[in-house]
């Protein structure tokens, strides 16, 4: 599975980015607002840190502005990915950009049949969020299962990359259900190294190495 960073903090992206553990970036109009940053600069300071995708959302809601608005923030880098609203609109967008071999991430996805519609428009990634569903009580992890199924019925190859994930529970359930890609807040992403055995077991193993009064280097 992929991980992707979901946000528009270049500090954190860099930190995470110098690990070789990451693949991507994911923004949307809230982290961008976060951020504090003129949008299009921010999308181009990432592009340079890392080589991976790096989705960047169109704040049209109607086809043509969102062609337009593509059209601009492709510019920007290679590796800009148009991040689209999953509408009718969005849709038909997602189709003339795949035909014109633009990679698209279709957002906003909370069903498997929204999912299906997307596979067909031919997006490369499709984000259901998992979070938000879990948030009013539906199972995230049930629509990321559906989706995977479907996906593998007809073999379409656009990517299940799943989104608002929350935990590290989210993140290894992702992984298990066969999502391609975890798009995870830079806190989540680091507290999947942490484990208190592993803390207790290291600190032992350096309280006997000092007691040996030998040295590798
Ligand atoms: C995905 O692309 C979104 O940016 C994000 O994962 C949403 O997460 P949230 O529901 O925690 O805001």
């Amino acid at each position: 599975m992929k991980f992707f960073v979901d946000t528009a903090d270049t500090s954190e992206i860099k930190e995470l980015a110098a690990t070789g553990l990451l693949d991507g970036v994911t923004t949307n109009p809230s982290l961008v607002a976060k951020s504090g940053r003129q949008f299009k600069d921010v999308i181009a300071e990432i592009c340079q840190i890392t080589e991976g995708d790096v989705s960047a959302e169109v704040a049209a809601t109607e086809f043509d502005t969102m062609i337009k608005e593509a059209d601009e923030l492709r510019k920007i880098a290679d590796n800009v990915v148009i991040k689209l609203p999953l509408t009718f609109d969005g849709l038909k967008a997602c189709k003339q950009l795949t035909d014109e071999g633009i990679k698209t991430n279709v957002t906003l996805c909370f069903s498997a049949n929204q999912a299906l519609l997307a596979a067909k428009a031919g997006a490369t990634y499709i984000s259901p969020f998992i979070g938000r569903l879990d948030d009013i009580h539906l199972d995230g992890l049930e629509v990321i299962r559906e989706i995977r199924v479907i996906y593998d019925n007809y073999d379409f190859d656009t990517q299940i990359l799943a989104a608002s994930v929350r935990s590290p529970n989210h993140v290894r359930d992702c992984a298990i259900v066969g999502a391609d890609v975890a798009t995870v807040p830079p806190a989540t992403l680091k507290a999947l190294v942490k484990h208190p055995l592993t803390d207790k077991g290291l600190n032992a193993f350096l309280a006997d190495w000092a007691k040996t009064g030998q040295s590798i280097l």
